[in-house]
């Protein structure tokens, strides 16, 4: 089997249940974003600004701040990574049209600016929401409370093997967990469904954080299955100190954040067709080419939740690059339409910072930074550094360089 068969959300999985163990349904290649050996650095242009600027690309160990540690996300930037850009390029907001996991926006809230962020993947804003969330003592204290609350009606409807209303996409992908752990997630899922609560999406997202640990498969970015034994009152186990844990991670949050900082305007959105006000500052780490299928990797979550992926709209999906050319081509394309977006949005004197990296297809690399910085230009911004640092791919063995290309609007 390929190593790009992640299987599209509608697929009915029902049939891997037969498998023999450890099938090899197709592996990601990991992204190694700020989280390897130093590699040999390159600055162009302004100097000062990418010695900071290798510094964040350099940054690597463990980081765990506030939300930053709550869910996993695929190719999330290092946390200390956005803080260093977000010290080297100051300004009153931060806007990040491809935002995933909300890594920057976290350090962005604590940075006390405001901050914008859209991303086309329903897990993405659900991730981003549920880790910038700005709650006041008492809602802290309640989302604790609901998700105790939670948990009690979730164990009840087991012990008393109620039936719970599934919806019909996850029953096609029951095959993917052993029974007892399904069997957990479901009255979790159906306790959440019914509560009434403005605090919801933060009891999806401790939900979603589980879906795919608590599964067959080996992690968020493989679809290898791999059967590990899981005792009876694991799953809802996992739930009540996963919530504890938020619940602690939130509360460390808001005393990061300085008072009257903003909440955080997440929205669903196309980076091609942004629907942010004019901002002084866009940081943001688009898909580097070829690298991940950030949409069907959420799978089994969209299945979970009846999400519409809109697949199709994904710029620079690994499954895409089967043909390599015609996929570099709509890259180079896609980079020039959501490049000239935020250029628009910014003010002038404002500035677009890109983290982005080289792909590697059939032995083949795809250059990214002088066809980013074209796009810039044809969109008006005015070229202020580049910064980057050589990684070693362990998967194909070759070099890739990753940047941070700063730009302004003049
Ligand atoms: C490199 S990841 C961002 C990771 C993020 N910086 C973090 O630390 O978690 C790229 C993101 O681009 C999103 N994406 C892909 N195509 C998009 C599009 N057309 N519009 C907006 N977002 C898109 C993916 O869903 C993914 O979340």
């Amino acid at each position: 089997m390929s190593r790009n068969n992640i299987q599209p959300p509608q697929g009915d999985l029902k049939d891997l249940a037969g498998l023999p163990k450890r099938v090899n349904l197709g592996e990601q290649k990991k992204r190694i974003s700020g989280q390897v050996e130093a590699g040999k650095a390159h600055i162009e242009g302004d100097m000062e600004l990418g010695k900071k600027l290798v510094t964040a690309l350099r940054s690597s160990g463990d980081f765990q701040r506030a939300t930053q540690g709550f869910h996993s996300y695929p190719a999330r930037l290092h946390p200390e990574a956005a803080r260093l850009m977000l010290e080297a390029i100051p300004g009153k907001d931060l806007a990040d049209p491809f935002c995933g996991g909300g890594t920057i926006l976290v350090e962005a809230l604590i940075a006390g600016r405001h901050v914008y962020a859209s991303d086309l993947n329903p897990i993405a804003t659900l991730v981003s929401t549920a880790r910038t969330a700005l709650l006041s003592p008492e809602q802290l204290e309640r989302l604790g409370k609901e998700l105790d609350d939670i948990h009690l009606k979730a164990a009840q409807s087991l012990d008393e093997k109620r039936n719970v209303h599934l919806p019909p996409t996850i029953l096609k992908y029951k095959s993917w967990y052993k029974s007892n752990c399904f069997n957990e997630l479901a009255c979790l899922f159906d306790a959440i469904q019914n509560y009434e609560s403005e605090l919801k999406p933060l009891f999806q997202a401790v939900f979603s954080s589980l879906v795919v640990k608590y599964s067959l498969r080996a992690s968020d970015t493989s679809n290898k299955v791999v059967y590990i034994p899981r005792k009876n009152g694991t799953v809802l186990r996992a739930f009540k100190e996963k919530s504890k844990e938020y619940v602690t991670q939130l509360a460390e949050l808001q005393t990061l954040v300085p008072p009257n900082t903003d909440a955080a305007q997440i929205t669903l959105a196309d980076a091609r067709h942004p629907d942010f006000a004019k901002v002084d500052t866009i940081i943001t780490s688009p898909p580097y080419p070829g690298t991940y299928d950030y949409l069907p990797l959420q799978q089994l979550r969209s299945a979970w939740f009846e999400l519409n992926m809109r697949e199709n709209q994904e710029i620079g999906s690994r499954r895409a690059f089967k043909q390599v050319k015609a996929a570099y081509e709509r890259w180079l394309k896609d980079t020039d339409a959501w490049v000239a977006a935020s250029a628009k949005a910014l003010i002038t004197g404002g500035h677009l910072a890109v983290v982005v990296g080289e792909g590697v297809q059939s032995g083949k690399t795809l250059r990214v930074a002088k066809p980013t910085i074209q796009a810039a230009e044809k969109a008006g911004l005015k070229f202020v550094t580049s910064a980057s640092v050589d990684r070693h791919d362990p998967a194909t063995k070759q070099k890739k360089i990753e940047y941070i290309l700063v730009f302004e609007k003049v």
